[in-house]
């Protein structure tokens, strides 16, 4: 609920309170985020300047605690006094926007630009603040587990008013906080990294033109000592897929001033008399129990108000990619040969990625155009996707809208339509240049053919790619994100029931933005399971399971060379949404047989996996919902002679009995080579025909456990089964070597 009485604002709920008042001067002051706390706690959870600081510009020179610059601020002036960073930059003047009066809101108002809002909120506060010539709205909305903020801007003089900054949110935190940012690049997502915040500012941004893979837009703030399970992290994050900003620095009074915004980079925006501005939505969060409690926390946040409505906690299928089998090489032969196959394997969806259309034969021509290669595809899209509904498969399709190739008949036509920087030569990257989604025709022209080809072959799941970064965008940057959104509204709008999934070379564009159209983004194109331990594991900091798309490819691995187990590659898959992506022709018995069983497995338990409470262990991860939980052991790099091992489970019932049981999995034989001599009772060649025919068809149980025993045991940590230590196989055991991983089913008995 939202409390306003005598200047101050307090917005509660069972996990925060969020709570700010107004000083006598009108300015806001923050006088506290984090747990639960009662209106009338405010003056003593408040920062008392007292007789202030040295060396302070006053706003009252008779009030020596009158220094903006030594209040906690929930949004602050610039060129009056407050020296730390402003959220707001105009053409140079100070801006001081000043209380006028506010209002609680049953809904958020929509926002006019078009810029996507979360939805469900509980109430909505607006407060007005004024300055001479402009009005600044400030829009906090209520969550169950979050906070959103936001600013819009009005000029309301007579000459126009230029804006050179302008943040969706600023706030100062007393205390000492450390800033973990997600950084990367492509095949590299997602990097955890944490610098101290101290006297400097500590700044994460994008300037690529989107939200980029570089700087994931969101970040945490948290006591350096924080720990998975304790301490005080605050998490936010921006409903925004284009440049962003944020950063956080103490001032000499220990309050640590954060902010977050579209980045500045570039950015100028000239408002007409009369015309306002808004900042896209942040999403605030906090937690005092660790890394995990806010996980948990923006996680539902996510899952209950970010995804499209149609797909809040609607299971998704798991699917079979053409691209890493494929790339451009396919016809209609070879890929219902692969659907056959996949849905032999568990496969529910058959995706076409890139090469259908125009002349898309290799990466350099053919974006843009719509029309689909009769040659691949004798019978068309139509009468491909009508056989692979035969076969008992829905069907998808990738497409990658926002760009042009030079090599195509859309540039030759309209060679205007792409970004240029006017006066230099093109830069493009991956032989393509981007289209200026701010002209309507441009919009018009992908709306028009993405919707015909949807509407044509009845198509159930949507790739939407985009494949580079923009040099050229500038000062339209912003607009261009407005372009996009159009774009997207206006086709998955009236159709909500097709699943998209946004990709951009992989986790280039993974924010909260896109995923309020589709529900869930490709999380990278490096699929090796080691990699994907940190990419999705740090992507968990800030996103739901349900978001990230995550498939078992082929090894060794395209990206990495490293050579890992499929049993692995389907153990860390099963924590996103699965699905598969290589050759299926090549595949040998045991290689079905284990692909089999992994989607049996998935699905049988799919609700814990996509929705479930997801929990970051020490040695892997656990996912739980209802009676069951489910929990991945992984390893990177074995020791010799290993020590015992414990998996500690989180969120159990002390009391409650549960069954422990170990997914079957199998070792290969062929890995072990001239080893197996060791034990056969003939001498094996470790190249030849016996070993690689054996190796085909017969595998060997690995660590094969099972337990009734009490949540209490579980969450204080029983001890697995040994890891290889040298001295032969058996059966209790997990003979794994490196990147070996197993998956316990837990469930209530
Ligand atoms: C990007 C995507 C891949 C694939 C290719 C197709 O790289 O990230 O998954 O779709 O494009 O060209």
């Amino acid at each position: 609920m939202i409390e306003c009485k005598n200047g101050l604002f307090h917005l509660k709920n069972r996990a925060f309170s969020y709570l700010f008042r107004v000083t006598r001067y009108g300015l806001l002051e923050q006088v506290h985020f984090g747990a639960p706390v009662d209106s009338a706690d405010a003056e003593a959870l408040a920062c008392q300047p007292g007789l202030g600081w040295g060396g302070s510009l006053l706003l009252n020179g008779l009030d020596t605690g009158s220094c903006s610059d030594a209040i906690p601020l929930a949004w602050s002036g610039s060129g009056r006094g407050d020296f730390r960073e402003s959220p707001l930059e105009l053409d140079g003047r100070p801006t001081e926007f000043c209380y006028v009066n506010h209002r609680v809101l049953k809904e958020q108002p929509a926002m006019a630009c078009g810029l996507p809002l979360a939805h469900g909120g509980s109430e909505t506060l607006e407060i007005t603040l004024a300055q001479p010539g402009a009005k600044l709205y400030l829009y906090f909305t209520l969550f169950e587990t979050a906070l959103t903020r936001r600013a819009v801007l009005e000029n309301e003089g007579q000459t126009p008013l230029e804006l050179r900054k302008f943040m969706s949110f600023c706030l100062d935190l007393p205390g000492d906080y450390a800033m973990t940012t997600f950084d990367g690049g492509w095949i590299a997502e997602m990097g955890r990294h944490t610098a101290p915040v101290a006297g400097s500012r500590v700044v994460s941004e994008s300037t690529t033109g989107f939200s980029s893979h570089r700087h994931n837009p969101g970040f945490l703030l948290h006591e350096s000592d924080a720990g998975e399970d304790h301490g005080r992290v605050y998490g936010f994050n921006l409903i925004y897929s284009g440049n962003h900003y944020a950063s956080a620095q103490r001032s000499l009074q220990g309050l640590t001033r954060v902010m977050q915004g579209i980045s500045p980079a570039n950015f100028r925006k000239t408002l007409a008399p009369g015309e306002k501005f808004e900042t896209p939505e942040a999403v605030l969060c906090h937690s005092d129990a660790g890394f995990g409690g806010l996980s948990a926390r923006m996680h539902r946040f996510v899952n209950d108000h970010i995804i499209p409505e149609y797909w809040r906690g609607r299971e998704r299928p798991v699917l079979y990619n053409s691209w890493e089998g494929c790339m451009f090489d396919f016809d209609q032969r070879k890929l219902l040969d692969l659907a056959k196959r996949a849905k032999e394997l568990g496969c529910e969806l058959f995706v076409l990625d890139d090469g259908w259309f125009g002349a898309r034969n290799n990466d350099k021509a053919g974006l843009g155009d719509y029309n689909v290669n009769l040659k691949k595809l004798p019978n068309g899209l139509e009468g491909l996707a009508e056989r692979i509904r035969k076969l008992g498969l829905e069907f998808g399709l990738w497409f990658e809208p926002e760009s042009v190739n030079e090599d195509s008949d859309l540039y030759r036509a309209h060679p205007d339509w792409a970004l240029h920087n006017e006066g230099f030569s093109d830069i493009p990257g991956r032989n393509q240049l981007l289209l200026d989604l701010t002209k309507p025709e441009v919009r018009d022209y992908i709306v028009e053919n993405v919707s015909r080809i949807l509407d044509s072959a009845g198509i159930s799941y949507v790739k939407w790619d985009m494949n580079r970064h923009s040099v050229a965008l500038g000062a339209r940057a912003h607009d261009h994100i407005l372009g996009l959104y159009d774009i997207l509204r206006r086709i998955f709008g009236p159709r909500p029931q097709i699943l998209l999934e946004s990709c951009s070379s992989g986790g280039n564009r993974f924010d909260l933005g896109m995923l309020c159209f589709g529900p869930q983004v490709w999380c990278s194109d490096n699929t090796d399971p080691i990699s994907r331990l940190d990419i999705q594991g740090n992507l968990s900091y800030l996103y739901p399971q349900s978001t990230f798309g995550a498939h078992v490819s082929a090894a060794p691995h395209a990206q990495t060379l490293r050579n890992t187990p499929l049993t692995t590659r389907g153990n860390v898959s099963f924590f996103g949404l699965l699905g598969y992506e290589l050759d299926l022709k090549h595949l040998v018995s045991v290689e079905i047989q284990e692909i089999k069983a992994q989607t049996e497995l998935y699905k049988k338990y799919r609700r814990v996996f996509q929705f479930g409470t997801f929990r970051r262990l020490k040695n892997g991860w656990q996912v739980s919902e209802g009676p069951v939980t489910i929990a991945g052991v992984f390893h990177k790099l074995v020791d010799a002679a290993p020590a015992y091992e414990q998996l500690r489970l989180k969120g159990l019932d002390r009391s409650k009995r549960y069954l422990l049981r170990t997914r079957a999995q199998k070792i290969r034989v062929g890995q072990f080579a001239g080893l197996l001599k060791h034990v056969a009772p003939v001498d094996l060649n470790p190249n030849g025909a016996v070993l690689r025919t054996a190796d085909k068809i017969y595998a060997l149980e690995d660590g094969v456990e099972g337990y009734h025993v009490t949540g209490g045991a579980l969450m204080s940590g029983i001890t697995l089964l040994p890891l290889f230590r040298g001295t032969g196989y058996d059966a209790n055991q997990r003979t794994q070597g490196d990147f070996g991983s197993n998956v316990y089913v837990v469930e209530e008995e």
